[in-house]
């Protein structure tokens, strides 16, 4: 059972409450979606970061605000679905009080998709709050997320192994077997909103052109739901985005409730986040609501996607080539490498492939597009 799992990592008191409320909110979301009727398209009017409002949204916000208002230890409550962040702690602040946590959340993650049945989620972030003016990913204690598939799954890490349960028909989410974990050998799975590519960058176009180019093999996966993306991408390997464009120049997910647990959890898992400069949790939450551009997945596709200007200046390639012997690189003709070093007598040349495997091609080989 979850409480007795967490309890077993000798989590401390207030932490784990806020775990149980999060995971207790969830159950009563999956009873709310249950009942909701889809044919009821009333929109509300967007929440504050300019998304659709519906009243699935209000309601999915009251079942964790509910759970979490019977916890203490709480000190600021952030959620997708309020304007502004509350402040729940009402006791003495000097001395600032010890095993006390932030929280910040997306109650229903993707609720586009609530009126076709499609995938939704929530998400979580805890930070222990230390009375700065203002938070940061290295805060983070816990993070975790809901997906309401059946069985309703139920994740969280404490920045280590990445935990996953299932829902019970007796309403109890029990430990699977496995911990997630991004397999070693993850598969080419590319994850992102193509339709806004007319508005990406170059270096996300050029990008994602590599990605469908023939040879690449990635398939697509993308259903409108960050946190189901990112589970397929946490269980199969891959990279999910969702860059800055013309439009929303710090991207549309946001950092402090989205993109930041989530980053905990891929990083927990083996994985990478990064928001187009560096590291994701290496920011600082300035503002609640605040966005930021996300490529977070495997370490092989994030790597690849981080050195992309590089590639993208000097496009070698290779023209003919079909390795053999022991120390060259078994790269096909028309192969896209990321750098190249010519040895000694001109003849051979150090080549890193995308993947980053290095080996030996002879130079005349090697052509730049
Ligand atoms: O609000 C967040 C969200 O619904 C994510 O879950 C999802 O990845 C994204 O927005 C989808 O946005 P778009 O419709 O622009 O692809």
């Amino acid at each position: 059972m979850l409480r007795d799992f967490i309890v077993s990592l000798d989590t401390e008191r207030n932490l784990t409450e806020i775990v149980m409320a999060f995971s207790e909110g969830c159950v009563l979301i999956e009873k709310e979606l249950n009942n909701y009727d889809r044919t009821n398209s009333v929109k509300l009017g967007h929440n504050i970061s300019g998304d659709i409002q519906k009243p699935i949204d209000i309601r999915a916000n009251h079942c964790i605000v509910s759970c979490l208002q019977e916890r203490e230890g709480i000190f600021y409550l952030t959620s997708e679905e309020e304007d502004k962040t509350r402040l729940m702690y009402e006791g003495p602040l000097n001395p600032f009080p010890e095993n006390i946590y932030s929280v910040a959340f997306d109650p229903l993650d993707g609720s586009d998709n609530v009126d076709c049945n499609g995938g939704v989620g929530t998400i979580f972030g805890i930070y222990k709050e230390t009375n700065e003016h203002c938070q940061n990913g290295k805060n983070l204690v816990c993070s975790g997320y809901a997906i309401y598939s059946n069985p309703v799954i139920f994740v969280i890490t404490f920045g280590e192994e990445v935990y996953e349960f299932k829902l019970n028909k007796d309403e109890i989410f029990t430990k699977t077997h496995k911990n997630l974990s991004i397999p070693d050998n993850p598969k080419r799975i590319f994850s992102g909103n193509a339709g806004n590519i007319s508005k990406w960058i170059e270096k996300d176009r050029n990008f994602f052109n590599w990605v469908v180019s023939e040879r690449e093999k990635y398939t697509f996966r993308y259903t409108g739901c960050m946190v189901f993306d990112i589970h397929r991408i946490l269980c199969q390997g891959g990279i999910f985005i969702y860059p800055s464009d013309s439009k929303n120049k710090n991207g549309k997910l946001r950092m402090f409730y989205e993109c930041m647990p989530m980053a905990f959890i891929v990083e927990a898992a083996n994985g990478m986040a990064y928001d187009g400069k560096g590291r994701l949790l290496d920011n600082h939450v300035l503002t609640a609501h605040q966005k930021t551009p996300i490529y977070i997945g495997c370490k092989r596709d994030i790597t690849i996607y981080k050195n992309f200007y590089q590639i993208d200046r000097k496009k070698f390639v290779i023209e003919t080539y079909k390795g053999s012997g022991s120390e060259e690189l078994s790269v096909d003709e028309g192969e896209i490498i990321r750098d190249y070093t010519v040895l000694n007598d001109d003849r051979w040349s150090r080549v890193t492939s995308m993947d980053g495997k290095t080996g030996i091609v002879p130079t005349k080989c090697l052509f730049l597009e």
